[in-house]
């Protein structure tokens, strides 16, 4: 079973309650996807392993560490997920991007592939699938299966907030993908958003509506 991470550090959690608010605007909206982002990313990447190596400093010889082991994939689910990109990259400048796009019909509520491109060497990388929102699951797992599909071996998922719903299904799908998130919310309502969550992720943060 995987393991479900809430990230509650209070910067984290102050931003996200004006993400959620009605009254912040586009600019804004997106400004604080993005900060939470970073801080979000910050955590997350509490794992990884370090090495020893041998620095000069201007006075002596000194053992330092430095990130070991893969390198990072960063996976947009598009459009939202887009969203996060620039702000954990501002910690993991290197890390390569790739794109899954899916939408979520709007009648059953299953996710719809439509673009898929990633990096070359998503099997070596340790990849972590991005977006806002984890509402039925569906997108979430679609996403995952597309990597592993074509040859993707160590993932994470990282999302703001997240209906108990998406959460059990990505479970129950991928027991091996590790879930970190901001919120846990109430429930879905009855057109698969989540309550009190903050509306449509795409849509605030492109100002589509
Ligand atoms: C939203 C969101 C997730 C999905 C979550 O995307 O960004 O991808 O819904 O819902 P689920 O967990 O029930 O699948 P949407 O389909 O609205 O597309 P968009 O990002 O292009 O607006
Ligand atoms: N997608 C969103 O953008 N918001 C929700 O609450 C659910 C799915």
């Amino acid at each position: 079973m995987s393991r479900v991470y809430v990230l509650d550090h209070p910067l984290i959690q102050h931003k996200v309650t004006f993400i959620r608010d009605k009254n912040t605007g586009t600019k804004e909206f997106r400004e604080l996807v993005d900060e939470v982002a970073t801080l979000m990313a910050y955590e997350i990447t509490r794992d990884m392993p370090l090495e020893e190596t041998t620095i000069e400093t201007p006075v002596a010889t000194c053992k330092a560490r430095v990130i070991a082991g893969k390198k990072v994939g960063l996976i947009p689910i598009l459009r939202a997920g887009l969203g996060m990109v620039d702000g954990i990259l501002q910690l993991i400048p290197a890390a390569k991007v790739g794109h899954v796009g899916l939408y979520r019909d709007p009648d059953t509520l299953q996710p719809v592939e439509y673009y898929v491109k990633l990096p070359t060497d998503i099997a070596e990388r340790e990849l972590i699938v991005i977006d806002p929102m984890l509402a039925t699951g569906g997108s979430a797992a679609a996403a995952i299966d597309a990597l592993k599909k074509r040859g993707a071996k160590s993932m994470k998922l990282m999302c703001l907030i997240a209906a108990p719903e998406g959460i059990k299904l990505v479970q129950d799908e991928h027991p091996d993908v590790d879930i970190y998130v901001a919120a846990i919310d109430e429930y879905l309502n009855d057109h698969g958003y989540i309550i009190p969550g903050l509306g449509d992720a795409g849509d605030r943060l492109f100002g589509t509506k």
